[in-house]
C-alpha cells in the first residue's frame, strides 16, 4: 500500500520534472498545431493537393498548398474553413472545420510556404 502510493508519487514528480525541462512550452504547442495541422492536409485535401513543401498536385488544377498563402490571406482562409469553404470550385468539397483545426491546418500552411511567411508576418494578398 504504501510502496504503490510512493510509486505514484515517484511518477507524478518525474513527470513535473519533465514538464519543467521542455525547452519552451509555448513552441511545442506550435509544433503540436501545425502537426495536427499536416495530418489534416493530407487526410482532408490531399487527394487533390500536393499536401507537403515538394510535389506535384494530385489534380492538377489545385495548387500544391505550399504556394496557397501567396494567393490567399491567411486569416481569410482561417475564417473559411471554419464557417465552410467555398473557394469558387465546384469540385472541391464543403469543408467545415472546428477553429482549432482551421488554426491549426493554417499554421501548417504556413510551415510550408514557398517563400517562408515570416514568423508573425500577415500575408499580402
Ligand atoms: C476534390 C479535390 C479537392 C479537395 C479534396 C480539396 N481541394 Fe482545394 N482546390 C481544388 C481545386 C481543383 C482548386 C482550384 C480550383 C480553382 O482555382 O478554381 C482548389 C483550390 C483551393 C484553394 C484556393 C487557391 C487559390 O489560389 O485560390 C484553397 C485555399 C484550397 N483549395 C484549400 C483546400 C483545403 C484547405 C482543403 C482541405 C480541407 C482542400 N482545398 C481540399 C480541389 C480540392
Amino acid at each position: 500500500m504504501f510502496a504503490r502510493a510512493a510509486g505514484v508519487l515517484a511518477a507524478s514528480a518525474m513527470l513535473t520534472f519533465l514538464t519543467a525541462c521542455a525547452p519552451n512550452p509555448v513552441d511545442a504547442g506550435a509544433v503540436d498545431a501545425i502537426q495536427d495541422g499536416r495530418e489534416i492536409a493530407e487526410a482532408q485535401c490531399g487527394h487533390c493537393h500536393a499536401p507537403g513543401p515538394e510535389g506535384d498536385s494530385p489534380r492538377a488544377d489545385a495548387p500544391p498548398f505550399r504556394t496557397i498563402l501567396a494567393r490567399y490571406r491567411a486569416d481569410t482562409l482561417t475564417e473559411e474553413l471554419i464557417s465552410g469553404i467555398k473557394l469558387g470550385h465546384p469540385d472541391m468539397p464543403l469543408f467545415e472545420l472546428n477553429p482549432q483545426g482551421a488554426d491549426s491546418l493554417v499554421a501548417y500552411l504556413k510551415s510550408i510556404q514557398e517563400p517562408p511567411v515570416p514568423a508573425g508576418a500577415t500575408t499580402p494578398n
